[in-house]
């Protein structure tokens, strides 16, 4: 698939174990999610323009760089804001708006409760954070709105994601790369990938 770029290295794989295991408590699980997103949000990055300027050292002046467009990030709510601060850190003229969505226990449809994101959308770089995409429900559904609300080029980051909801995005947002540090098997009945690590939003903030 084109569109679907998997940000591997062995940290990578060594944090997604971390995230995997049952054993791992919210503080642990948190900090291992943050330190994938730093390696997402450098893959992730390659996408930016640059625009020149001059600087000028202690010595002489030189080339320097800019980012050519603002970046707007957008957590879903609420697992994706365990990726918030790496990013920022990494990006940290970003704007961040939030959206808030549930998945339906029973349905799976994502149901909205949020939403608060910048003004100038459209000549922005706009990165959604999730850490799942399962059914893929949650992801079309913000990209439906911040397409609606004028956003132009938009990126998916997550962490974990089924076959099912990759293939719900390329059929219905194909213009939208989809960043994941891991392709899982397929999802359960009650529409949680697996292996998967569980629900992303209870293991971060201990809600279980
Ligand atoms: C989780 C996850 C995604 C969504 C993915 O959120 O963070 O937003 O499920 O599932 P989908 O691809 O089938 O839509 P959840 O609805 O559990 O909310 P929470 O983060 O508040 O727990
Ligand atoms: N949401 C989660 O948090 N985990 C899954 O496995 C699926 C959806």
């Amino acid at each position: 698939m084109n569109n679907l770029i998997i940000v591997d290295n062995p940290l990578v794989r060594k944090d997604l174990s971390i995230l995997r295991d049952k054993n791992s408590s919210p503080s642990i699980f948190r900090e291992a999610l943050g330190r994938i997103s730093y390696s997402i949000a450098i893959e992730i990055s390659k996408n930016f323009e640059l625009e020149e300027y001059e600087v000028e050292t202690p010595l002489e002046k030189t080339k320097g760089y800019k980012l050519k467009h603002q970046v707007v990030l957008i957590p879903v709510l609420r697992a994706g804001l365990s990726m918030v601060d790496s990013f920022l850190q990494m990006m940290p003229e970003a704007k961040v708006g939030h959206i808030g969505l549930q998945r339906d226990e029973k349905t799976l449809q994502p149901i909205d409760y949020y939403y608060k994101t910048p003004s100038g959308l459209k000549s922005s770089i706009t990165i959604l954070l999730d850490p799942m995409l399962a059914t893929g429900g949650s992801a079309v559904a913000s990209f439906n709105y911040l397409k609606k609300n004028g956003a132009g080029k938009c990126l998916l980051a997550c962490l974990i994601s089924a076959p099912e909801g990759i293939e719900r995005m390329n059929k219905e947002h194909p213009d939208i790369l989809i960043y994941t540090a891991a392709v899982d098997r397929k999802l359960n009945d009650n529409g949680y990938i697996l292996p998967g690590l569980g629900d992303a939003g209870d293991r971060t903030f201990g809600t279980f």
